[in-house]
């Protein structure tokens, strides 16, 4: 089932990103493909990117009893929107490299790292838009709506995100918020989205979006966990920028609650590219990534408790479930 979707994904992506290619501005489009992973050096599977979020949309319409072709208008626009949030993240974090490439921004320079994001985020909402085709107009603004609220969110835990960078006064309950913004909402909206255009009730469109919920922050703390440990060959990002960009993940935090050695470097100031490697030993013989993973599994359990109280069907049901195992256990 899964490589259908992907093609299908893969198709719908590039005709909605097609409507920038026009040859005034065709190096405008190459920027997006870019990023996309389909042109330049290293294009293909590597540097699409997993294709997560689109699948989880039709994924969860498909458990739900409905055709999931209908709703490829949604996965496209949900992974647009991702994009766009990448491309920004990627300046916001001084990232120069995301899937294994360079960064678009680091590419054809900031201002026009910052136009590539706007163009995605607005085709993000175009595509949304062609769901008029196949559904009633109430069905395309209520999901509009949960997108729209998804990025609002998206922006508030970025907001966190970045606003943590410079502060000291943080715990491990100052975490959730941002993950739930930063990451978990956008995942939580891809599930709602499936089961609205799978034809669920309102409680089963929110048990969906619960295990999307606990899904996103259990991701995102394994991502917070690859971001240190992580080997730069799987995740295509370097694994010094967490630590070196001053980050509050979940395991930074965990180093910091404890207050011995980590937490006093720490204090001292930033921490340079060539001192990685001691922080993060410091942060593992402290504990702190023991407890992110405790932290990643006690989500994946909530994840698979909302999971199971909405009850997806057939072959996609098991898919879903699957898709799951295989996000919570990568590269780890
Ligand atoms: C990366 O997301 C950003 C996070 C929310 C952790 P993914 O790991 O889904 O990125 P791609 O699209 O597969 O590269
Ligand atoms: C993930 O941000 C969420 C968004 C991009 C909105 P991060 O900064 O934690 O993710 P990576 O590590 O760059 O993919
Ligand atoms: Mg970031
Ligand atoms: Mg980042």
């Amino acid at each position: 089932m899964l490589p259908n979707l992907l093609s299908a994904i893969e198709t719908e992506l590039q005709r909605q990103v097609a409507r920038l290619d026009e040859p005034r501005t065709r190096p405008f489009h190459e920027m997006l493909a870019y990023h996309m992973g389909w042109t330049g050096e290293g294009a293909g599977p590597e540097a699409t990117g997993k294709r997560v979020r689109p699948l989880l949309v039709l994924l969860t319409a498909a458990s739900c009893g409905a055709d999931w072709r209908p709703a490829l208008p949604a996965a496209a626009a949900v992974e647009l929107v991702h994009n766009f949030s990448l491309l920004h993240d990627d300046i916001e974090d001084n990232s120069d490299k995301r899937r294994g490439r360079t960064t678009v921004w680091k590419k054809w320079g900031l201002a026009q790292g910052i136009n590539a994001g706007d163009g995605m985020f607005i085709l993000a909402n175009l595509a949304l838009a062609d769901l008029e085709a196949d559904y009633p107009a109430p069905i395309v603004i209520r999901a509009a709506t949960i997108l729209q609220h998804a990025c609002l969110d998206l922006t508030r835990g970025q907001f966190l995100d970045i606003s943590y960078e410079d502060r000291a006064d943080l715990a491990v309950d100052d975490y959730w918020p941002m993950v739930g913004g930063k990451t978990a909402a956008l995942i939580a909206a891809c599930c709602q989205l499936g089961a609205l255009l799978g034809g669920a009730d309102a409680a089963r469109q929110e048990a969906y979006r619960a295990f999307g919920h606990y899904l996103g922050l259990a991701f995102q703390v394994q991502d917070d966990i690859l971001g240190i440990w992580g080997d730069e060959a799987l995740t295509g990002k370097s694994a010094a920028g967490d630590l070196v960009e001053g980050k509050k993940s979940l395991p930074v935090l965990f180093g910091l609650e404890k207050n011995g050695e980590f937490a006093k470097r720490w204090q001292r100031g930033p921490i340079r590219a060539e001192e990685v490697r001691a922080a993060a030993a410091l942060l593992e013989a402290e504990s702190a990534r023991r407890s992110a993973q405790e932290a990643a599994r006690q989500m994946t359990d909530l994840a698979l408790e909302s999971l199971r109280v909405a009850n997806p069907q057939g072959e996609a049901g098991e898919a879903l479930k699957s898709l799951a195992d295989q996000l919570l256990q990568r590269g780890a």
